[in-house]
């Protein structure tokens, strides 16, 4: 091994690792993605992204290029002359950084002797038949192997390898049982252990203390992960993860306290036009519209106008994201909006992939037959246009003339062809709930909780649903929008989880200018309170699931919605203009910095030598930039501290040695979950 002290520093190279580099699966992939222009430019070339080669996939996100770093060439050539498939290229994202896609197909020849050597090495089992886990454990040794060849060849320069999640981690244990020369990284964006006990029917937050965690894993069938992600976190020099909740989590589930706080940033686009965000939301709800008229044909009976358009979105995790919650407080709404007797209507979309046998009939009918009267009006538009045009042009100077008769506009063929397709919109039942044919209709956890809470999108139902199970795109039959159009052109996400590392749904929302409500469960909610006074008044919305009783969360999301649905259009317009404008409280340009801590406290971890004692990374010139320079409103707690000094590797730097990480509240006692997996937990409201 080359003496470490050698390299140099403060030149040093970036490897980032993740599983979902160029490979969307779910947020983490946000992560990257949008993490990208800011260590970009931090770095320029000294940065490449590590992740799995997908044949379907990587086409669209990489484009094939020769590496120029000569080590990269001759360690890539040495792997591909043992049979590793790889490609070398620049990621379709912006700041277009390097990246190589390691082919585990080409390698799974390797696949016993790998298992082998990892019981050896970590005394970690892997069953046979565990896909993602031999991915894995594939995955993990190509890049080990890459970083290893690397630094053997490549003297001068120290190497930080960070690490993504549990899929990419186990690198992390391989470079520390073979002193490989690189100084590691490890995030984790939640715990296995975690979101298998939360999914389930346990009370969570009040007995992460006590769970015997060997048991708990291997009676969900994930020892083995759960060891991956236990030594990921273990060996790594820099233990990190997204937020205050889920440090606390990892201390007790992984056992390692998390050096600190890393929190999810996005890259924050503005507009030239100070307004032009409004008008997005404009057009997209325009859309959104079109496919309403489709959706609800026969029972088009609510003003558009009037309506509010409200979504939750993200996995399928029932629970662990809150649907179960949405739905009862939508039926309460329902409720008190009939009560109070409104004339504002609320349409509420889920968005949650599920197994399905694609669109139903009803679905694309209702977008068929709209469009088709849309078709004839605008034929008879032009008829009527024409028919004016003509008698106007035939004016003979005879008074009375100028104008054709109303009754002479629409001829007797135009009013056969306008009935015939009025008549189509007859219908006999009530617009569907689901847009698509489930898999599994009768046990799907979202339908029966709609059944049983009875909203059937009936003419007297002032909250309707729809649940679309399949992510949204552009190119779809039905609601063909981007998710960001739709999100745009909604009026409010509704997030309220249970189980939430970070969530960017809500954070999403927030830079689109478009108002959320989550759960101080969930890290995006934990940071939003602990950055504003008053979040609410900015119109994030923070449901508490930590304090009170699952009954009175409900209680406080119903009041929420109710008094967000029975705003004015102004005010509206208004909380959308305070949304937009925490933008910078999430932004990249912002938030990385707390990456870059994380980076030095690795180097310094490393090779402690080349730091002088008081030669500290320079925090100061960021804590004292103004990252929120917004001005007069919103009012922030956070005075001249950069946002991960909530996640405090500042305070880990300066005291080198300790790893207590700050704010790791102790946590008061929560009230007993109610929830029993068996049991409606709520009174019925019908
Ligand atoms: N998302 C998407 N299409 C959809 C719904 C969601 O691309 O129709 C994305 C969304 O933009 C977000 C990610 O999925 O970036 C979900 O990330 P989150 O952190 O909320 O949850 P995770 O799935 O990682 O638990
Ligand atoms: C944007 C547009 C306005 C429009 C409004 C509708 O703000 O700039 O012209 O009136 O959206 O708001 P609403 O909350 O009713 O969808
Ligand atoms: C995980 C978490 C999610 C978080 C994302 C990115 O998938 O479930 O809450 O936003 O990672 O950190």
């Amino acid at each position: 091994m080359s003496a470490p002290q050698l390299r140099d520093v403060s030149d040093h190279l970036l490897f980032e690792c993740a599983w979902e580099v160029a490979n969307k699966v779910g947020g983490i992939y946000t992560v990257i993605k949008t993490k990208v222009p800011v260590t970009v430019s931090e770095y320029g070339d000294r940065y490449t992204l590590i992740g799995p080669l997908s044949y379907k996939t990587a086409p669209m996100e990489v484009e094939a290029e020769d590496p120029t770093d000569p080590h990269v060439i001759s360690t890539l050539a040495a792997m591909r002359e043992r049979g590793v498939k790889v490609l070398h290229g620049r990621w379709l994202v912006e700041g277009s950084p390097r990246v190589i896609l390691f082919d585990t197909g080409s390698k799974y020849d390797m696949l016993d002797e790998w298992k082998g050597d990892l019981w050896n090495l970590a005394g970690i089992p892997t069953p046979p038949n565990d896909h993602e886990t031999n991915e894995t454990i594939i995955f993990g040794y190509l890049v080990a192997w890459f970083l290893g060849e690397y630094v053997s060849r490549q003297l001068e320069k120290a190497v930080v390898a960070h690490f993504h999640e549990w899929q990419a981690g186990l690198a992390i244990s391989l470079c520390r049982k073979r002193h490989i020369d690189v100084t590691t990284v490890f995030t984790t964006h939640a715990t296995l252990l975690g979101r298998y006990l939360c999914a389930g029917s346990v009370d969570f937050y009040n007995n992460l203390q006590y769970f015997d965690v060997d048991h708990e894993a291997g009676k969900r069938g994930i020892y083995h992960r759960y060891c991956i992600e236990r030594s990921s976190a273990h060996c790594a020099d820099v233990f990190t993860t997204v937020s205050h909740i889920t440090a606390y989590e990892s201390e007790h589930l992984l056992k390692r306290k998390p050096d600190g706080v890393l929190p999810n940033g996005l890259n924050v686009v503005k507009f030239s036009a100070l307004h032009e965000f409004q008008n997005l939301h404009a057009k997209a709800k325009a859309k959104i519209n079109d496919f309403i008229r489709g959706h609800f044909y026969g029972h088009y009976d609510f003003d558009l106008d009037n309506t509010l358009y409200l979504f939750t979105a993200g996995r399928y995790e029932y629970r662990n994201k809150g649907v179960d919650l949405f739905i009862e407080a939508l039926a309460r709404l329902n409720y008190r909006l009939q009560k109070a007797g409104t004339k504002t209507t609320v349409v509420a979309f889920i968005i949650m992939p599920a197994a399905t046998h694609s669109y139903t009939i009803e679905a694309l009918k209702g977008q068929a037959v709209t469009k088709q009267l849309r078709d004839t009006v605008t034929e008879i538009q032009n008829r009527i246009g024409n028919r004016i045009f003509e008698h106007a042009a035939r004016y003979t100077g005879e008074h009375g003339t100028e104008v054709p008769k109303a009754e002479d506009l629409l001829s007797d063929e135009d009013k056969i062809l306008l009935k015939r397709r009025v008549f189509a919109l007859k219908r006999n039942g009530l617009p569907p709930v689901t847009t698509h044919n489930m898999a599994d209709d009768s046990n799907d956890p979202i339908l029966n909780q709609i059944r049983r809470v009875h909203l059937f999108n009936s003419h007297y139902d002032r909250v309707k649903v729809i649940f679309h199970p399949e992510f949204l795109n552009s190119n779809n039959p039905i609601l063909g929008l981007d998710y960001e159009e739709f999100v745009r052109g909604c009026h409010m996400g509704v997030f309220p989880s249970y189980y939430e590392p970070w969530g960017y749904t809500p954070a999403e929302c927030t830079v689109m200018g478009i108002p959320s409500i989550t759960t101080n469960l969930s890290g995006f909610g934990s940071f939003m309170e602990d950055m504003l006074e008053k979040p609410e008044d900015e119109g994030c919305y923070i449901v508490d699931r930590r304090m009170r009783s699952l009954e009175d969360s409900v209680t406080q999301l119903t009041d929420q919605l109710f008094g967000f649905a029975t705003k004015s259009r102004r005010q509206r317009i208004n909380q959308r203009n305070r949304v937009e404008r925490l933008s910078p409280l999430l932004d990249w340009k912002n938030l990385g910095i707390e990456y870059s801590k994380a980076r030095q406290l690795a180097l310094r971890r490393a090779y402690p030598d080349s730091f002088d004692e008081d030669d500290y990374f320079d925090f100061d010139s960021h804590v004292n930039k103004p990252p929120f320079s917004v001005p007069g409103s919103p009012r922030y707690k956070a005075g001249n501290m950069t946002p991960g000094d909530i996640g405090t590797l500042t305070e880990e730097m300066e005291r080198l040695g300790t790893s207590d990480y700050r704010g790791a509240p102790q946590w008061p006692h929560l009230s007993k979950a109610e929830e029993d997996e068996d049991s409606y937990p709520f009174p019925l409201v019908l």
